[in-house]
């Protein structure tokens, strides 16, 4: 079982280092006195400064009622020594489960929200609801990471990309093309 990692304070504005290339990501959210996690892949950096991100939480999901009502949720990174997990979590509704202990994780007090930090995820984004404007015709949330953490290393975590059917890809080799770029495009 993976074991909870320590993370360092990180610059909100630089999060999409982790979430541009589109790994699955945990949802944790916390409301009436209760923690729950999702599974999500369908999530969008929208601007750096605020550090506004998109996601789109199914209202079918209890986490929707969750996020939507408290206005914060806190999205963690999960890498695949958390596969099963990830799986089980995205299959199971938190309605009458409690998935920190049906999963074996650790809920880490956040620093500016009421949701949680999942110990074992490499980082751990805390955010709140920015704007709800396409909430009722998308289910679309849009949110401002208040705060991020990250741990230190691996500088490149193994993620998890879903290519639905059951299916994930998985993060591997780096590539760079910095000298290729404009100053202002890095
Ligand atoms: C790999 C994977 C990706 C998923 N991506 C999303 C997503 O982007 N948006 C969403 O609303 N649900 C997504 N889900 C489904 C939710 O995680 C799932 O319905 C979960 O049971 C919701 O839990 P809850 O009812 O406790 O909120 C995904 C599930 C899996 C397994």
């Amino acid at each position: 079982m993976p074991k909870p990692v320590r993370k360092e304070v990180f610059p909100p504005a630089r999060v999409r280092r982790y979430l541009e290339p589109g790994p699955i990501v945990l949802v944790s959210s916390h409301w009436q006195g209760r923690d729950n996690i999702m599974t999500l892949g369908w999530h969008m950096i929208m601007e750096f400064s605020p550090s506004l991100l998109a996601c789109m939480i199914s209202r079918g999901n209890h986490s929707h009622r969750m996020i939507r009502e408290s206005g914060e949720c806190v999205v963690n990174l999960p890498t695949t020594r958390l596969t099963d997990e990830v799986v089980g979590i995205g299959n199971c509704s938190g309605a009458g489960t409690d998935k920190f202990a049906a999963f074996g994780l650790t809920a880490e007090p956040a620093s500016e929200v009421r949701a949680p930090l999942i110990g074992e995820c490499h980082a751990s984004f805390e955010c709140r609801l920015h704007d709800d404007a396409l909430v009722g015709k998308y289910d679309l949330f849009v949110f401002e990471v208040v705060k991020a953490h990250v741990a230190p290393s691996p500088r490149h975590p193994e993620t998890l990309h879903y290519t639905g059917d059951g299916v994930f890809m998985v993060s591997g080799r780096i590539i760079s093309r910095r000298p290729l770029f404009r100053p202002e495009m890095l």
